[in-house]
Protein backbone atom coordinates (compact mmCIF):
# COMPACT_ATOMS: atom_id res chain seq x y z
CA UNK A 1 0.00 0.00 0.00
CA UNK A 2 1.81 3.31 -0.87
CA UNK A 3 0.46 5.93 1.30
CA UNK A 4 0.98 10.06 -0.46
CA UNK A 5 1.40 12.75 1.84
CA UNK A 6 0.22 16.34 -0.08
CA UNK A 7 1.49 19.16 -0.31
CA UNK A 8 -1.03 22.24 0.91
CA UNK A 9 -1.73 24.25 -1.70
CA UNK A 10 -4.73 26.49 0.11
CA UNK A 11 -4.13 30.25 1.18
CA UNK A 12 -2.97 30.41 4.56
CA UNK A 13 -2.90 26.15 5.13
CA UNK A 14 0.68 26.19 7.08
CA UNK A 15 -0.16 22.63 8.16
CA UNK A 16 0.80 19.20 7.00
CA UNK A 17 -1.30 15.55 7.10
CA UNK A 18 1.98 13.81 8.46
CA UNK A 19 5.34 14.33 10.70
CA UNK A 20 7.70 11.63 10.55
CA UNK A 21 6.78 10.12 13.51
CA UNK A 22 3.28 8.86 11.49
CA UNK A 23 5.44 8.31 8.42
CA UNK A 24 7.72 5.60 10.84
CA UNK A 25 4.66 4.17 12.00
CA UNK A 26 2.66 3.52 8.63
CA UNK A 27 6.19 2.44 7.69
CA UNK A 28 5.99 -0.09 10.57
CA UNK A 29 2.33 -1.39 9.12
CA UNK A 30 4.09 -2.55 5.99
CA UNK A 31 3.12 1.01 3.97
CA UNK A 32 5.32 2.82 1.55
CA UNK A 33 4.93 6.34 2.10
CA UNK A 34 6.00 9.29 -0.37
CA UNK A 35 5.82 12.60 0.80
CA UNK A 36 5.74 15.67 -1.66
CA UNK A 37 8.52 17.88 -1.50
CA UNK A 38 8.15 20.85 1.18
CA UNK A 39 5.32 19.12 2.54
CA UNK A 40 6.55 19.89 5.99
CA UNK A 41 8.28 23.22 4.99
CA UNK A 42 5.99 25.55 6.70
CA UNK A 43 5.54 23.37 9.60
CA UNK A 44 9.55 23.25 10.11
CA UNK A 45 9.80 19.28 8.95
CA UNK A 46 12.31 19.06 6.29
CA UNK A 47 12.59 16.35 3.41
CA UNK A 48 15.08 15.13 5.12
CA UNK A 49 13.57 14.49 8.42
CA UNK A 50 11.06 12.53 6.20
CA UNK A 51 12.98 10.62 4.39
CA UNK A 52 15.14 9.55 7.55
CA UNK A 53 11.53 8.48 8.84
CA UNK A 54 11.56 6.29 6.03
CA UNK A 55 9.34 8.18 3.41
CA UNK A 56 10.45 8.95 -0.40
CA UNK A 57 10.15 12.75 -1.42
CA UNK A 58 9.12 13.38 -4.84
CA UNK A 59 6.94 15.57 -6.90
CA UNK A 60 2.67 15.66 -6.96
CA UNK A 61 2.80 13.51 -10.11
CA UNK A 62 5.53 10.66 -8.24
CA UNK A 63 3.89 10.43 -5.06
CA UNK A 64 0.50 10.23 -6.98
CA UNK A 65 1.38 7.43 -8.75
CA UNK A 66 -0.13 4.22 -7.77
CA UNK A 67 -0.97 5.46 -4.16
CA UNK A 68 -3.79 4.02 -2.75
CA UNK A 69 -4.46 6.00 0.34
CA UNK A 70 -3.78 10.51 -0.39
CA UNK A 71 -3.61 11.98 2.85
CA UNK A 72 -3.88 15.59 3.15
CA UNK A 73 -5.23 18.81 5.24
CA UNK A 74 -7.18 21.48 3.51
CA UNK A 75 -9.20 19.41 0.68
CA UNK A 76 -7.25 19.71 -2.73
CA UNK A 77 -8.82 20.75 -6.32
CA UNK A 78 -9.89 17.17 -7.80
CA UNK A 79 -8.30 18.38 -10.81
CA UNK A 80 -4.55 18.10 -9.35
CA UNK A 81 -5.36 14.49 -8.44
CA UNK A 82 -4.84 11.77 -11.29
CA UNK A 83 -2.47 9.29 -11.34
CA UNK A 84 -3.51 7.47 -7.86
CA UNK A 85 -4.87 3.83 -7.87
CA UNK A 86 -8.33 3.38 -9.13
CA UNK A 87 -10.52 3.85 -5.94
CA UNK A 88 -8.05 5.43 -3.48
CA UNK A 89 -8.65 7.13 -0.26
CA UNK A 90 -8.64 10.12 0.00
CA UNK A 91 -8.40 11.33 3.80
CA UNK A 92 -8.42 14.89 5.34
CA UNK A 93 -10.20 17.92 6.04
CA UNK A 94 -12.49 17.91 3.04
CA UNK A 95 -14.89 20.44 3.95
CA UNK A 96 -17.77 18.82 2.53
CA UNK A 97 -20.61 21.18 3.22
CA UNK A 98 -18.75 24.33 2.30
CA UNK A 99 -17.53 22.50 -1.04
CA UNK A 100 -20.18 20.41 -2.33
CA UNK A 101 -18.47 20.66 -5.75
CA UNK A 102 -14.96 19.37 -4.36
CA UNK A 103 -17.03 16.41 -3.56
CA UNK A 104 -18.65 16.10 -6.44
CA UNK A 105 -15.28 15.67 -8.43
CA UNK A 106 -13.55 13.51 -5.55
CA UNK A 107 -16.82 11.01 -6.69
CA UNK A 108 -16.48 11.73 -10.33
CA UNK A 109 -12.39 10.86 -10.08
CA UNK A 110 -13.08 7.37 -8.41
CA UNK A 111 -12.00 8.74 -5.14
CA UNK A 112 -12.90 6.91 -1.92
CA UNK A 113 -13.23 10.39 -0.20
CA UNK A 114 -13.70 10.88 3.95
CA UNK A 115 -14.17 13.69 5.82
CA UNK A 116 -12.66 13.83 9.06
CA UNK A 117 -14.24 16.84 10.79
CA UNK A 118 -17.72 14.45 10.26
CA UNK A 119 -16.01 11.73 13.34
CA UNK A 120 -18.38 11.00 15.56
CA UNK A 121 -18.08 11.67 18.96
CA UNK A 122 -17.97 8.43 20.22
CA UNK A 123 -15.43 7.90 22.58
CA UNK A 124 -13.61 5.05 20.10
CA UNK A 125 -12.96 8.01 18.05
CA UNK A 126 -11.80 10.51 20.15
CA UNK A 127 -7.85 9.80 19.43
CA UNK A 128 -9.13 10.73 15.51
CA UNK A 129 -11.15 14.19 16.34
CA UNK A 130 -9.27 16.82 14.20
CA UNK A 131 -11.91 19.01 15.81
CA UNK A 132 -11.25 18.53 18.92
CA UNK A 133 -7.20 18.51 18.29
CA UNK A 134 -7.05 21.37 17.05
CA UNK A 135 -9.81 23.39 18.82
CA UNK A 136 -7.52 22.88 21.89
CA UNK A 137 -4.75 24.35 20.10
CA UNK A 138 -6.67 27.49 19.01
CA UNK A 139 -7.98 28.09 22.32
CA UNK A 140 -4.96 28.26 23.51
CA UNK A 141 -3.62 30.94 20.58
CA UNK A 142 -6.49 33.13 21.08
CA UNK A 143 -5.62 33.88 24.58
CA UNK A 144 -2.30 34.59 23.50
CA UNK A 145 -3.40 36.46 21.04
CA UNK A 146 -5.30 38.84 22.98
CA UNK A 147 -3.01 38.99 25.31
CA UNK A 148 -0.72 40.54 22.55
CA UNK A 149 -3.66 43.25 21.17
CA UNK A 150 -3.98 43.90 24.85
CA UNK A 151 -2.04 46.87 26.14
CA UNK A 152 -2.27 45.65 29.94
CA UNK A 153 -0.98 42.59 31.65
CA UNK A 154 -2.73 39.97 32.41
CA UNK A 155 -2.00 38.72 36.33
CA UNK A 156 -2.34 41.19 39.20
CA UNK A 157 0.99 42.88 40.08
CA UNK A 158 2.36 44.95 43.65
CA UNK A 159 5.06 46.59 42.58
CA UNK A 160 6.79 49.72 44.40
CA UNK A 161 5.38 52.36 41.79
CA UNK A 162 1.65 50.67 42.47
CA UNK A 163 -0.73 48.08 41.92
CA UNK A 164 -1.41 46.82 38.58
CA UNK A 165 -5.27 44.89 38.27
CA UNK A 166 -5.30 41.65 36.63
CA UNK A 167 -7.20 41.31 33.33
CA UNK A 168 -10.75 39.67 33.51
CA UNK A 169 -11.11 37.51 30.85
CA UNK A 170 -14.88 35.99 29.84
CA UNK A 171 -14.99 32.70 27.77
CA UNK A 172 -18.44 32.49 26.00
CA UNK A 173 -19.31 28.65 24.53
CA UNK A 174 -16.95 26.11 26.46
CA UNK A 175 -16.26 23.29 24.16
CA UNK A 176 -12.88 21.96 23.37
CA UNK A 177 -11.71 25.32 22.56
CA UNK A 178 -13.18 27.15 25.45
CA UNK A 179 -12.07 25.11 28.01
CA UNK A 180 -8.27 25.62 27.04
CA UNK A 181 -9.00 29.22 26.69
CA UNK A 182 -10.22 29.06 30.53
CA UNK A 183 -7.19 26.99 31.32
CA UNK A 184 -4.72 29.31 29.51
CA UNK A 185 -5.82 32.51 30.71
CA UNK A 186 -5.99 31.24 34.29
CA UNK A 187 -2.49 30.13 33.44
CA UNK A 188 -1.63 33.52 32.60
CA UNK A 189 -2.95 34.89 35.99
CA UNK A 190 -6.23 36.49 34.47
CA UNK A 191 -9.16 36.51 36.61
CA UNK A 192 -11.76 34.01 34.32
CA UNK A 193 -15.65 33.96 34.27
CA UNK A 194 -17.45 32.03 31.17
CA UNK A 195 -20.69 30.80 29.91
CA UNK A 196 -22.63 28.11 27.83
CA UNK A 197 -25.68 26.82 26.86
CA UNK A 198 -25.22 23.45 27.83
CA UNK A 199 -25.80 22.93 31.54
CA UNK A 200 -23.04 20.32 31.77
CA UNK A 201 -20.39 22.98 31.44
CA UNK A 202 -20.77 24.71 34.38
CA UNK A 203 -19.47 22.16 36.70
CA UNK A 204 -15.83 22.02 34.03
CA UNK A 205 -15.84 26.13 34.51
CA UNK A 206 -15.75 25.48 38.07
CA UNK A 207 -13.32 22.77 38.26
CA UNK A 208 -10.88 24.96 36.05
CA UNK A 209 -10.92 27.97 38.77
CA UNK A 210 -13.51 29.88 36.81
CA UNK A 211 -16.46 31.66 37.60
CA UNK A 212 -19.56 30.48 35.95
CA UNK A 213 -22.19 32.68 34.25
CA UNK A 214 -25.10 31.14 33.26
CA UNK A 215 -29.02 31.71 32.68
CA UNK A 216 -31.20 29.92 35.24
CA UNK A 217 -34.52 29.35 35.43
CA UNK A 218 -35.72 29.50 31.87
CA UNK A 219 -37.44 26.70 30.04
CA UNK A 220 -35.05 24.22 27.66
CA UNK A 221 -31.53 25.48 29.62
CA UNK A 222 -29.83 21.88 29.07
CA UNK A 223 -28.73 23.50 25.71
CA UNK A 224 -27.13 20.04 24.63
CA UNK A 225 -28.58 18.77 21.09
CA UNK A 226 -27.14 15.72 19.31
CA UNK A 227 -24.23 14.29 19.91
CA UNK A 228 -23.00 16.33 22.76
CA UNK A 229 -23.36 19.27 20.56
CA UNK A 230 -24.99 22.60 21.31
CA UNK A 231 -28.85 23.04 19.93
CA UNK A 232 -30.77 26.17 19.16
CA UNK A 233 -31.43 28.18 21.59
CA UNK A 234 -35.26 29.35 22.55
CA UNK A 235 -36.70 33.28 21.97
CA UNK A 236 -36.92 33.43 25.70
CA UNK A 237 -33.58 31.96 26.47
CA UNK A 238 -31.73 34.11 23.90
CA UNK A 239 -33.27 37.05 25.70
CA UNK A 240 -32.55 36.66 29.21
CA UNK A 241 -28.93 35.19 28.02
CA UNK A 242 -28.74 38.86 26.43
CA UNK A 243 -29.35 40.56 29.59
CA UNK A 244 -26.77 38.09 31.61
CA UNK A 245 -24.34 38.75 28.97
CA UNK A 246 -24.95 42.87 28.84
CA UNK A 247 -24.31 43.04 32.44
CA UNK A 248 -21.21 41.07 33.09
CA UNK A 249 -19.61 41.99 29.48
CA UNK A 250 -19.46 45.74 30.53
CA UNK A 251 -16.83 44.78 33.56
CA UNK A 252 -14.48 42.49 31.18
CA UNK A 253 -11.10 43.11 29.46
CA UNK A 254 -11.01 40.41 27.10
CA UNK A 255 -13.95 38.58 25.47
CA UNK A 256 -12.89 34.89 24.11
CA UNK A 257 -15.91 33.74 21.39
CA UNK A 258 -16.22 30.04 20.59
CA UNK A 259 -19.81 29.56 20.11
CA UNK A 260 -21.12 27.11 17.41
CA UNK A 261 -23.94 25.09 16.01
CA UNK A 262 -23.68 22.18 13.97
CA UNK A 263 -25.01 22.61 10.36
CA UNK A 264 -26.25 26.60 11.31
CA UNK A 265 -24.14 29.90 10.95
CA UNK A 266 -22.46 30.61 14.56
CA UNK A 267 -25.12 32.02 17.58
CA UNK A 268 -24.69 36.14 18.14
CA UNK A 269 -23.29 36.46 21.15
CA UNK A 270 -22.13 39.94 21.40
CA UNK A 271 -24.48 42.95 19.79
CA UNK A 272 -22.40 46.01 18.95
CA UNK A 273 -24.72 47.82 21.67
CA UNK A 274 -23.19 45.38 24.28
CA UNK A 275 -19.28 46.41 22.52
CA UNK A 276 -20.51 49.76 23.30
CA UNK A 277 -19.82 49.54 26.63
CA UNK A 278 -16.57 47.70 27.20
CA UNK A 279 -14.18 49.65 28.03
CA UNK A 280 -11.80 51.00 24.77
CA UNK A 281 -8.82 48.98 24.63
CA UNK A 282 -10.95 45.80 25.63
CA UNK A 283 -10.32 42.71 23.34
CA UNK A 284 -12.17 40.11 21.63
CA UNK A 285 -11.14 36.94 19.68
CA UNK A 286 -13.96 35.27 18.02
CA UNK A 287 -13.33 31.72 16.63
CA UNK A 288 -16.55 31.62 15.15
CA UNK A 289 -15.63 33.77 12.46
CA UNK A 290 -14.85 31.07 9.87
CA UNK A 291 -18.62 30.37 10.63
CA UNK A 292 -20.34 34.10 10.48
CA UNK A 293 -19.05 34.91 13.96
CA UNK A 294 -20.58 35.48 17.88
CA UNK A 295 -19.56 39.10 17.81
CA UNK A 296 -21.22 41.74 15.50
CA UNK A 297 -18.92 43.25 12.97
CA UNK A 298 -16.44 41.23 13.03
CA UNK A 299 -14.29 40.03 10.25
CA UNK A 300 -12.77 37.25 9.95
CA UNK A 301 -9.03 36.84 9.84
CA UNK A 302 -9.01 40.11 10.72
CA UNK A 303 -8.59 43.38 13.29
CA UNK A 304 -11.46 45.20 13.08
CA UNK A 305 -11.84 48.75 16.12
CA UNK A 306 -15.36 48.80 17.44
CA UNK A 307 -16.49 51.28 19.50
CA UNK A 308 -12.73 51.53 20.79
CA UNK A 309 -12.69 47.69 21.14
CA UNK A 310 -10.49 45.28 19.17
CA UNK A 311 -12.47 42.80 17.78
CA UNK A 312 -10.19 39.89 16.07
CA UNK A 313 -12.03 37.44 14.06
CA UNK A 314 -10.11 34.30 14.13
CA UNK A 315 -11.19 31.45 11.71
CA UNK A 316 -8.12 28.88 12.08
CA UNK A 317 -6.06 29.53 14.86
CA UNK A 318 -5.00 25.84 14.69
CA UNK A 319 -2.91 27.27 11.37
CA UNK A 320 -0.83 29.50 13.26
CA UNK A 321 0.52 26.93 15.35
CA UNK A 322 1.26 24.44 12.54
CA UNK A 323 4.05 22.63 14.12
CA UNK A 324 2.04 21.55 16.86
CA UNK A 325 -1.41 20.96 14.64
CA UNK A 326 0.56 19.35 12.28
CA UNK A 327 1.27 16.83 14.75
CA UNK A 328 -1.71 16.09 16.30
CA UNK A 329 -3.98 16.22 13.14
CA UNK A 330 -1.43 13.55 11.28
CA UNK A 331 -1.85 11.51 14.71
CA UNK A 332 -5.59 11.56 14.07
CA UNK A 333 -4.90 10.58 10.92
CA UNK A 334 -3.02 7.64 11.63
CA UNK A 335 -5.06 6.76 14.54
CA UNK A 336 -8.24 6.54 11.98
CA UNK A 337 -6.54 3.94 9.79
CA UNK A 338 -4.33 2.21 11.98
CA UNK A 339 -7.47 1.11 13.68
CA UNK A 340 -8.66 -0.29 10.81
CA UNK A 341 -5.39 -2.20 9.05
CA UNK A 342 -5.87 -5.26 8.50
CA UNK A 343 -2.00 -6.73 8.40
CA UNK A 344 -2.18 -9.73 6.48
CA UNK A 345 -4.25 -7.38 3.42
CA UNK A 346 -1.30 -5.07 4.21
CA UNK A 347 -3.88 -2.01 4.17
CA UNK A 348 -6.91 -0.50 5.71
CA UNK A 349 -10.32 -2.32 5.64
CA UNK A 350 -13.41 0.16 5.80
CA UNK A 351 -16.38 -1.49 6.32
CA UNK A 352 -19.65 0.15 5.20
CA UNK A 353 -21.70 -0.39 8.37
CA UNK A 354 -18.99 0.84 10.59
CA UNK A 355 -20.04 4.17 13.08
CA UNK A 356 -17.03 5.68 11.86
CA UNK A 357 -16.85 4.72 8.84
CA UNK A 358 -20.62 5.49 7.92
CA UNK A 359 -19.65 9.36 9.29
CA UNK A 360 -16.84 9.97 7.41
CA UNK A 361 -17.08 8.31 4.02
CA UNK A 362 -18.74 10.95 1.83
CA UNK A 363 -18.37 9.05 -1.59
CA UNK A 364 -17.44 5.34 -2.73
CA UNK A 365 -17.32 3.51 -5.94
CA UNK A 366 -18.22 7.16 -8.23
CA UNK A 367 -20.92 7.99 -6.12
CA UNK A 368 -22.26 10.33 -3.49
CA UNK A 369 -22.91 7.74 -0.78
CA UNK A 370 -23.03 9.83 2.86
CA UNK A 371 -26.39 10.26 3.79
CA UNK A 372 -26.14 14.24 4.53
CA UNK A 373 -25.23 15.03 1.12
CA UNK A 374 -28.18 13.06 -0.30
CA UNK A 375 -30.01 16.00 -2.46
P1 LIG B 1 -18.45 23.35 19.32
O1 LIG B 1 -17.18 23.80 18.71
O2 LIG B 1 -19.53 22.80 18.45
O3 LIG B 1 -19.09 24.59 20.14
C1 LIG B 1 -18.33 25.29 21.10
C2 LIG B 1 -19.18 25.55 22.32
O4 LIG B 1 -20.14 26.59 22.06
C3 LIG B 1 -19.98 24.35 22.82
O5 LIG B 1 -19.63 24.06 24.15
C4 LIG B 1 -21.43 24.81 22.69
O6 LIG B 1 -22.26 24.27 23.71
C5 LIG B 1 -21.29 26.32 22.82
N1 LIG B 1 -22.43 27.11 22.36
C6 LIG B 1 -23.23 26.90 21.28
N2 LIG B 1 -24.19 27.85 21.21
C7 LIG B 1 -23.97 28.70 22.26
C8 LIG B 1 -24.63 29.88 22.73
N3 LIG B 1 -25.70 30.38 22.10
N4 LIG B 1 -24.15 30.48 23.84
C9 LIG B 1 -23.07 29.97 24.50
N5 LIG B 1 -22.41 28.86 24.11
C10 LIG B 1 -22.86 28.23 23.01
O7 LIG B 1 -18.18 22.33 20.50
P2 LIG B 1 -16.96 21.36 20.71
O8 LIG B 1 -15.84 22.10 21.30
O9 LIG B 1 -16.69 20.67 19.46
O10 LIG B 1 -17.49 20.34 21.83
C11 LIG B 1 -18.87 19.99 21.97
C12 LIG B 1 -19.00 18.82 22.96
O11 LIG B 1 -18.51 17.62 22.39
C13 LIG B 1 -18.25 18.98 24.26
O12 LIG B 1 -19.09 18.48 25.29
C14 LIG B 1 -17.08 18.07 24.13
O13 LIG B 1 -16.63 17.61 25.38
C15 LIG B 1 -17.70 16.96 23.34
N6 LIG B 1 -16.68 16.19 22.63
C16 LIG B 1 -16.75 14.82 22.61
C17 LIG B 1 -15.80 14.08 21.95
C18 LIG B 1 -15.86 12.58 21.91
O14 LIG B 1 -16.54 11.99 22.73
N7 LIG B 1 -15.18 11.93 20.98
C19 LIG B 1 -14.70 14.73 21.22
C20 LIG B 1 -14.74 16.17 21.30
C21 LIG B 1 -15.70 16.85 21.96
Amino acid sequence: MKIAVLKEMAPGESRCAAIPETVKKFVGLGADVAVESGAGASASISDDEFAAAGASLGSRADILNGAGIILCVAGPDPSGLAGGAPGALLIGALDPAGRSEAVQGYAGAGLDAFAMEWMPRITRAQSMDILSSQSNLAGYKAVVDAAAAYGRAFPMMMTAAGTVSPAKVFVMGVGVAGLQAIATARRMGAQVSATDVRSATKEQIQSLGAKAIFVENVAGIEGEGQGGYAGEMSDEYKKAQAELVSSHIAKQDIVITTALIPGRPAPRLVSDAQLATMRPGSVIIDLAAGAGGNVEGCRADQLTEIHGVKVIGASNLARSLPADSSALFARNLFNFLSAFWDKDAGAPVLPDEDEIVRGICLTHGGKIVHERLAS
